[in-house]
């Protein structure tokens, strides 16, 4: 499987030694996890060579102005024009500058987190981070409410918010944004083509009716230096995951990192059957042709990480 190498600072941190088939239970058990802060450090030094997460979160409005042209990243040939309500919303300094949490949380969007009373303990973290604005309210119990950072891909408006077609889908996304209260709304403005309109009309939105949000828009680079640092470290992701990048991210500022939601399998520990989301009915696609994800695989290597220590993977009940 996937195995961590502690021996020597330069040696890569996860090596994967051989393709068999994966074996899905987590060990060491819940109880008997110990941190390790020397591998964590470790891996935040191997990761600064590659990117700078207090940089690559965000592009700042200094490096840009209304006009200028991007191409993006996944389909070079197309370009979009930096809009002027695009660079009104550019922060102007990272929204991470000099933060240093104890712990983060970071939850995946997995069906595993429902019934699994991890909500409080996920409130507990210093810093909580979710993906593609999922809903929290109505899975409080599971899930937890804290919200530091959001990732919203431009997909998001298309599959939970019926692509804002009436005033209805407009006031439910409006309703979600204002819920999000200050926090940190992540939107990769630059990765695909296909997002062009749907970022706008957030945009818009967020601009119109002054939304309390801090809008981030990561780097041009961040993509293929998170690739790079994995594919350096022998995990042969071809795009790696919103939840991978928060961890690859999170490394540079915080001291513990927690999972939840991370389980890409249809069955869990005990052979139950897990929803892909615990809020919709999206199915498994990754295992498809078409999916340019390869979640199993980066389990794998957070699965090889939490063994070690380096973080934590919770895919069961807290306690
Ligand atoms: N995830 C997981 N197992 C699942 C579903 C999600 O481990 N069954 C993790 C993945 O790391 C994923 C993150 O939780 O990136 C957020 O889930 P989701 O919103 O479904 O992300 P994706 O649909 O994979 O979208 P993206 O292309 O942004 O990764």
């Amino acid at each position: 499987g996937v195995e961590v190498v502690i021996n020597g600072s330069s040696s890569p941190a996860v090596v994967d030694r051989s393709n068999e088939s994966i074996k899905h239970n987590i060990q060491p058990a819940s109880a008997k996890w110990k941190h390790n802060q020397t591998l964590s450090l470790r891996i935040r030094k191997q990761i600064l060579k590659f990117l700078d997460a207090e940089k690559d979160i965000s592009v700042l409005k200094g490096t840009l102005k209304p006009g200028d042209i991007i191409h993006y990243i996944f389909d070079r040939d197309s370009t979009m024009n930096v809009s002027q309500n695009l660079y009104e919303l550019l922060p102007r300094t990272s929204p991470l500058k000099n933060k240093h949490f104890r712990t983060c949380a970071i939850v995946g969007n997995s069906g595993v987190l429902l019934n699994s009373g991890c909500g409080q303990e996920i409130d507990t973290h210093s810093f909580v981070i979710r993906c593609n604005l999922a809903p929290v309210q109505e899975y409080a119990r599971d899930v937890g409410l804290k919200t530091d950072l959001v990732t919203m891909n431009p997909s998001v408006i298309q599959r939970a918010f019926e692509d804002l077609v009436n005033a209805t889908w407009r006031e439910k996304l409006l309703q979600r944004l204002h819920s999000l209260n200050g926090s940190i709304l992540w939107i990769p403005a630059f990765t695909a083509r296909g997002g062009k309109e749907r970022v706008e009309w957030v945009n818009e939105l967020i601009l119109k009716h002054r939304v309390n949000v801090r809008t981030a828009y990561p780097s041009l680079r961040l993509l293929h230096a998170v690739r790079g640092y994995w594919l350096t470290n022998r995990v042969h992701i071809k795009r790696p995951t919103t939840g991978l990048l928060m961890y690859t991210l999170a490394t540079r500022f915080c001291n513990q990192i927690y999972l939840y939601g991370f389980w890409p399998f249809p069955l869990d520990q005990n052979q139950n059957p897990v929803k892909y989301h615990y809020y919709d009915s999206l199915k498994y696609g990754y295992t498809s042709q078409a999916s340019p994800h390869t979640m199993p695989l980066e389990f794998k290597a957070l699965k090889s990480l939490h063994e070690q220590g380096a973080l934590k993977l919770t895919v069961g009940q807290c306690d």
